[in-house]
């Protein structure tokens, strides 16, 4: 049976835009009511009062950079009540936000509110996938719904405002912060982008479950050299436009309230002085509403990074670069005013960023009800409520990514006995992954909880931890410890594995071995797993290893012996069932990788979108770009994913072989699910602009669609590709697609493509 669906694809990407503008009013930061009221608020404020709303202190109960080195707590509240803060961080909690926001309304001058901000990345108490992981799904409902929960949960904890999304793009997965993004790809990155804002924001910012989005970390973070975190990164204006700034765009055009800047320089200039891409691109040709956040301490590290003398030039350089909220430095609320008062600071740039902050405070609802969401009842009813549990199940099922299913040992039946194995099997804290917000310590489901629920009494489940994967103190401020010794739980691993009929070994990555300053020379798995997993084997050839990383690892070894692999990544609170519900084929694995899985560290960066080179890749060929010694395809590409079916695809049917400006492609394929049992598909639409005015990459995904099939049930799917969807900043510095042949690929992942040609015949953009 064929099904006709309605075309979709490259064209839903204009129809987002128009829908982020539309949001953009509604959100509240095009409102000429408040900018009347922001106007008379301004007018009204003195200089330092201003200042004060461009100061952001975090609560130190609760840090996630290096304490204030002076000052305290006391200080704060004093400044808090004098006007001189205008957000705190990392308070959260009804009670707590309302003692803070009380100190600033009833005690201030102009009794403005506080905006309070916290990490909310993938989860508040209801911890969903880590972000990479998410994406794997591929869902942009699933997303949306995340980051609605995420918000839903935070809001009703008194929190108005996450730093999130992170968008930046990273082909590096030495950087431990992979982990927080969307993955390698600025196309899939800036609909994960979209999706994540509109969950977070919703409609209307002021609902009482909706917070401010902040995308992050504005510019090129992701691009440090030698995947070191807060490294130097220096980067052409082509791979800035063409692929690290997409998403920033796309998250600005959804709306986004917030951005925060980066760490990292480029070319020279920290991201927090950079006028060009504060000022220039974000504020003038995107014409963004909202503020800029530092990031912590970011305004001081001018003077680290050796651009700024003190912490006065540090302030002059941020304001002046457009950067308008300073998170922990105390460098404008120390010093703004006597730059303007020198003459050395136009006070207009200060209004300017007042407005920006105070218009997002509007648009929150803080000037109506500066404590509504302080509410205890909510807060006791919503935090880790049955529907947030089960929308964590179903989003940790879809990120699950099948590596590899020989002789389909998956899914496992119910019966016999199962050996479930590993430092990872019974961790019950690890799946909640790294920048966990408000989430308990140890209370997620664990592998092996998940699998004695789903087997029940059909199975025997036998456990043996094997050995532990990380020793000592692990949190955010800790470096982790590996356990590389001690190997006194092998035997009754290996015995538990001999008894067994099928083995599941769950290994992988310590919850905080990747997130921020968690950068690896090294991604293969720590300490002792794979030596463990070697004897499980040898024990039991019916091994299923589970992987729970927050990055891309190297695992040749488990590739090419093991016979089923799943990556999970961290799943989060429900993981255990998500897993179980995957290994019994209650739910049929869908996830793609977002990322490229390297053979060796050494091929970082790796990513499917190359550019061909003058000297394209010969595997023989050692006056190539190849290696002599590792080929240099990744061992998993770009988009990848099995499923317990299989799916077939049809040649390409092109509507035409070419259009113009204003015409259209129709492309067609046929997907046929050939196995015997329902299945899920993300069919991946590329293109290739054979020539340009710069050089392209030799693939840029272009669209894409997740459809479900039944066993023996084929489908037509229609993309429609239209000239504005192969635009990309070109030699002449416009953002625009050039006329010429380009060839078409579809397919199951960026490798195994069906391909076609088809002509532009004029410019557009
Ligand atoms: C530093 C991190 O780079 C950023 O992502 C985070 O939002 C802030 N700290 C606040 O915790």
């Amino acid at each position: 049976m064929v099904v006709m669906r309605k075309a979709v694809g490259l064209a839903s990407a204009i129809v987002i835009m128009v829908m982020g503008m539309t949001d953009l009013s509604a959100q509240g930061l095009v409102d000429p009511k408040a900018e009347d009221k922001i106007t008379s608020y301004i007018s009204r404020m003195t200089l330092e009062e201003k200042i004060g709303q461009l100061n952001q202190y975090s609560s130190t109960f609760d840090v996630t950079g290096p304490p204030p080195q002076s000052g305290g707590n006391k200080d704060r509240y004093e400044q808090i009540k004098n006007g001189l803060v205008g957000s705190m961080l990392n308070v959260t909690g009804t009670e707590a936000t309302r003692k803070m926001q009380e100190l600033a309304v009833k005690n201030s001058r102009l009794g403005i509110p506080l905006i309070f901000g916290l990490d909310v990345v993938h989860g508040y108490r209801t911890m969903f996938p880590t972000p990479l992981g998410e994406s794997a799904s591929w869902d942009l409902e699933a997303l949306q719904l995340s980051a609605r929960v995420a918000a839903t949960e935070a809001a009703a904890a008194g929190v108005h405002w996450t730093f999130a999304p992170m968008v930046d793009i990273c082909r590096d997965a030495r950087w431990g912060r992979i982990m927080e993004g969307a993955g390698e790809d600025p196309y899939l990155g800036s609909r994960i982008a979209e999706a994540r804002v509109r969950g977070f924001q919703g409609t209307n910012l002021s609902a009482p479950d909706t917070i401010a989005a902040c995308v992050k970390h504005y510019a090129g973070y992701g691009f440090s050299e030698s995947g070191r975190d807060y490294n130097t990164v220096d980067l052409s204006e082509h791979t800035l436009r063409n692929v690290v700034l997409p998403p920033f765009r796309a998250a600005v055009d959804a709306g986004a309230a917030t951005v925060m800047n980066s760490f990292n320089e480029i070319g020279g200039v920290p991201a927090t002085a950079s006028i060009h891409l504060q000022r220039e691109i974000l504020k003038s040709e995107w014409a963004f509403r909202g503020f800029v956040v530092s990031d912590w301490g970011s305004v001081g590290e001018l003077i680290t990074h050796g651009v700024a003398a003190d912490a006065s030039e540090a302030a002059l350089l941020a304001i002046k670069a457009g950067s308008d909220m300073d998170m922990e430095t105390s460098a404008y609320v120390g010093h703004l005013a006597a730059l303007v008062k020198a003459g050395k600071v136009d006070e207009k740039l200060v209004d300017d960023a007042v407005r920006r902050i105070l218009r997002v405070k509007f648009a929150l609802g803080l000037f109506d009800d500066p404590y509504r969401y302080c509410n205890a009842g909510r807060e006791n009813q919503l935090l880790l409520s049955q529907p947030h549990l089960d929308a964590a199940r179903d989003v940790a099922r879809k990120s699950i990514v099948l590596l590899k299913n020989e002789n389909n040992l998956l899914p496992l039946q119910k019966k016999g006995t199962i050996a479930v194995i590993g430092p990872l099997a019974a961790d019950k804290d690890t799946p909640l992954g790294n920048w966990r917000a408000q989430a308990i310590a140890n209370s997620a489901v664990s592998i092996l909880e998940g699998i004695q629920a789903a087997a029940g009494s059909d199975a025997k489940v036998v456990h043996a931890e094997g050995a532990k994967l990380a020793v000592g103190t692990r949190n955010f401020f800790t470096k982790p410890r590996y356990n590389t010794d001690d190997r006194s739980g092998f035997a009754n691993a290996v015995a538990a594995a001999r008894s067994a009929d099928v083995v599941v070994v769950a290994i992988g990555e310590d919850a905080y071995q990747s997130g921020e300053g968690r950068s690896q020379t090294d991604i293969g798995l720590k300490g002792l797993q794979e030596e463990l997993l070697r004897e499980v084997f040898a024990a039991n050839k019916n091994v299923v290893v589970v992987l729970m990383t927050g990055r891309p690892v190297v695992i040749n070894w488990i590739a090419e012996n093991i016979p089923a692999v799943l990556e999970t990544w961290h799943p989060g609170s429900q993981a255990g069932h998500a897993i179980a519900d995957v290994l019994f084929g209650a739910y049929n694995p869908s996830g793609k990788l977002p990322v490229s899985f390297p053979r060796h560290v050494g091929q970082l960066p790796l990513y499917y979108s190359h550019k061909n080179t003058g000297r394209p890749n010969q595997p023989d060929n050692p006056l190539s770009t190849s290696y002599t010694d590792v080929p240099n395809t990744p061992l998993y590409p770009f988009g990848y994913g099995l499923s317990y079916t299989k799916f077939e695809y049809s040649e390409l049917q092109l509507s035409g072989k070419e259009f113009g400006k204003n015409g259209q492609l129709d492309v067609k394929v046929t997907v046929k699910n050939v196995g015997d049992r329902p299945g899920t598909e993300i069919i991946q639409l590329y293109t290739r602009d054979l020539v340009g005015s710069v050089t392209r990459p030799v693939k840029e995904l272009k669209g894409f669609r997740k459809v479900n099939l039944a066993a023996g049930q084929a489908e037509e799917i229609t993309f429609t590709i239209k000239a504005p969807d192969l635009a990309f900043y070109t030699g002449s510095g416009k953002w625009e697609a050039e006329a010429g042949k380009f060839k078409i690929f579809v397919g199951g992942n960026s490798r195994d493509t069906k391909e076609a040609e088809f002509t532009l015949l004029e410019k557009s953009h």
